[in-house]
């Protein structure tokens, strides 16, 4: 386990790079699977989520490497030898460990998974891919250890009403019957980057998914093989806005690059409405900057383009140290406040009403020791931490290192003091 210590208190002044995005990537690693020709993917961030799927690959005898410029290939899929089941020691470690079924089920009748993992920020139940599997004739059997695919009919022609635009589900059919001879729609789709990056992908392999973003329908017309592909995935604007806020809460300025700035619009507005200076330096560079006061405003989790709910926690620390009560409602996820009680231990003031956080200002954190959380909510204390004058000590933060590429380098370009202590 890690620990890491930070003495915060200072501007954070720089230049960062964005990474791939993690929630782009991880969907095509797995879509590696269905074709037997080489995939290559550029750029590929070297996090937890992307090493825990590749442990995956290893356990099935495919070949992979990260090259020195950190494209990753994958080669000999051929290798996949019928293996019925995923151990839970490798599914436990991502959520998107459940996209293995909508790709196995294409080689095999019949596959098997440990249940998948993802950060405990809610139930993450799979009724969605089980229901929608059984309308692509796949019949999906769970106990508590094991969930079982079994391959039962082909239709030539499959709709699909998902009840919450659910981005795993969408990838998961997407990966079950793009090879085919059926057509498949599914309504009431997620329209997030990262999933039309995902579409992008998989019709650059010779797949033929169209999305309308307008109806938010996805139409799928299964096709017999998917080809080779050298690709790279669209920037993490998660990160990005994570690094912004770091810029605004410790009064200093961060330039980024690699970012794509149509993905981060609604974000652009909102610190905007709370006061940061912003400035569009081109298509693909963007800097962030404390002015002089930071205004309280009230967000609300929803869908994209929506407030993304993988940015509640890290704007619940900026507008914890804005100048008025904010509010925050989280929509999508049922659990995802682990971060307050941290964020108490440094002073600040919360009062949770159901899905809303009522967030009233506080002049700067204090430093304290904390416990390291999910993956967004850890990210956030380091903000905090960043905001606090002295020493914080965040234990066990290694779930941040799932989705966040080289972040202790990059805090320290940009002058933040940051050690880690692993143990
Ligand atoms: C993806 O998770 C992201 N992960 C999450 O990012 C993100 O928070 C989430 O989408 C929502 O945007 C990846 O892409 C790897 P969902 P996913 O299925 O696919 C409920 C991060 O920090 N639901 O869209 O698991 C579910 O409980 C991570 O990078 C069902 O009820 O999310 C949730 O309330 C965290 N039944 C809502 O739908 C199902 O079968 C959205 O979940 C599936 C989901």
């Amino acid at each position: 386990m890690t620990d890491i210590v930070i003495e915060g208190g200072d501007p954070l002044n720089g230049i960062i790079e964005i990474s791939s995005s993690k929630n782009a990537i991880l969907p095509m690693i797995i879509a590696s699977l269905l074709t037997d020709e080489q995939v290559s993917i550029k750029k590929v961030p070297h996090i937890d989520d992307v090493y825990n799927t590749l442990a995956i690959f290893d356990y099935l005898n495919i070949n992979h490497c990260i090259d020195e410029n950190d494209t990753l290939h994958i080669y000999n899929q051929k290798n996949i030898i019928n293996k019925i089941n995923i151990p839970s020691n490798l599914t436990v470690k991502t959520r998107t460990s459940i996209l293995f079924l909508g790709a196995l089920i294409n080689r095999n009748k019949q596959i098997s998974i440990s249940h998948p993992g993802g950060c405990s920020i809610g139930k993450r139940p799979i009724d969605i891919h089980i229901d929608s599997f059984n309308i692509l004739g796949i019949k999906i059997e769970y106990d508590d250890n094991n969930i079982l695919c079994t391959r039962k009919a082909r239709h030539n022609y499959n709709e699909i009403n998902l009840k919450i635009p659910s981005i795993g589900a969408t990838e998961n059919i997407i990966l079950a019957s793009v090879i085919s001879d059926s057509t498949t729609i599914i309504n009431n789709c997620p329209i997030e980057p990262e999933v039309i990056d995902f579409i992008n992908f998989i019709n650059k392999m010779k797949g033929n998914i169209a999305i309308d973003i307008v109806k938010k329908q996805i139409t799928i017309n299964g096709v017999a093989t998917l080809h080779n592909i050298s690709y790279q995935a669209i920037p993490d604007r998660i990160e990005l806005i994570t690094y912004a806020l770091g810029a605004i809460i410790t009064k200093g300025e961060i330039t980024i690059k690699n970012a794509n700035i149509n993905h981060i619009q609604t974000d652009i507005g909102h610190l905007k409405n709370i006061g940061a200076k912003i400035k569009i330096l081109n298509d693909s560079e963007i800097s962030f900057k404390y002015t002089n006061s930071l205004n309280g405003i009230n967000l609300i989790t929803t869908e994209f383009p929506g407030f993304s709910t993988d940015l509640q926690a890290q704007f619940t620390v900026l507008l914890s140290v804005a100048n008025s009560i904010s509010t925050i409602t989280e929509t999508i996820f049922e659990n995802r406040f682990h971060h307050i009680a941290e964020l108490q231990k440094m002073g600040g003031k919360y009062q949770i009403d159901n899905k809303t956080i009522k967030i009233y200002p506080i002049n700067q954190f204090k430093s304290a020791e904390l416990n390291g959380i999910d993956l967004r909510g850890t990210a956030a204390l380091l903000l905090a931490a960043l905001n606090a004058n002295g020493k914080t000590i965040i234990k066990n933060v290694d779930l941040v290192y799932r989705g966040y590429n080289k972040i202790e380098d990059n805090i320290l370009q940009c002058g933040g003091k940051i050690i880690k202590i692993s143990k």
